[in-house]
């Protein structure tokens, strides 16, 4: 892309999600940990330390994290560095990356990048890992698809894509009324990692070495650890 042109900002968020992250008050409004925390039903915590721990406990080599989240998985990401580690943190709006600047010390080591998950600015096998975190399930398939495929071409033989996001809860879920209710009204993409495996949305053109998958919280929550 050249370097003047900005990525579009998709329909699915200006449509359904200006609320929690495109509107000016979002910011203000969402960038409280213990708001995301209730909205992860007291799991925000512990499914970034699942998502840290996949990426190790000492992070090193290159590092993108496809997406902002509200919260301190960044700032944790970051005190895990080894020195001479690197991360790019990539997000289609501004005011997303602005308030993640904030929250982060600045720090050499880390970069930010407008763009679209669908279209990387990254060279091929350029990346040791990559993290996605409750990106997917805000994405229609087609763009799920593309972010997925582009996740994993900037991977470098042998990196590690880490992905952590809802999943079909069991059967008896007592959450599972409200989540159907919380899906139908504000994630309308969302059931589609309910009635679908995330494997089913991966490229068939790139070929993995393997694919671990753990559920959380009575299978609400999914970790999908891929290595190229
Ligand atoms: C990672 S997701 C949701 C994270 C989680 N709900 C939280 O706690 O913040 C939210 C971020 O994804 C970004 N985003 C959505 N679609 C994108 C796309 N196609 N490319 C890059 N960033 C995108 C939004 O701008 C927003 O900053």
């Amino acid at each position: 892309m050249p370097p003047h042109t900005h990525p579009v900002i998709p329909d699915y968020l200006e449509t359904n999600y200006w609320w929690a992250y495109v509107h000016p008050l979002a910011v203000s409004i969402f960038e409280r940990e213990w708001l995301v925390n209730f909205i992860l039903f007291g799991n925000y915590k512990r499914l970034c330390g699942i998502a840290l721990d996949s990426l190790g406990e000492r992070i090193s080599g290159k590092t993108l994290q496809i997406a902002c989240v509200y919260g301190n998985l960044t700032a944790r990401l970051v005190q895990r560095m080894a020195h001479d580690a690197t991360l790019g943190i990539v997000d289609i709006l501004p005011i997303q990356l602005e308030n993640l600047r904030q929250k982060i010390s600045p720090d050499p080591r880390v970069s930010f990048e407008r763009s679209d998950s669908c279209a990387l600015p990254y060279a091929s096998a350029s990346q040791d890992q990559a993290l996605l975190f409750f990106l997917l399930h805000e994405q229609p398939q087609a763009t799920r698809r593309a972010s997925l495929s582009e996740a994993l071409r900037v991977l470098k033989p042998g990196g590690k894509l880490v992905i952590v996001d809802y999943h079909k809860p069991h059967a008896m879920h007592p959450l599972r009324p409200l989540m159907r209710q919380i899906f139908k009204h504000l994630e309308p993409f969302a059931m589609d990692l309910w009635q679908h495996p995330m494997h089913e949305y991966l490229p068939l053109n790139i070929k993995l070495a393997s694919i671990k998958k753990t559920t959380f919280f009575g299978g609400l929550y999914q970790l999908l650890v891929l290595e190229r």
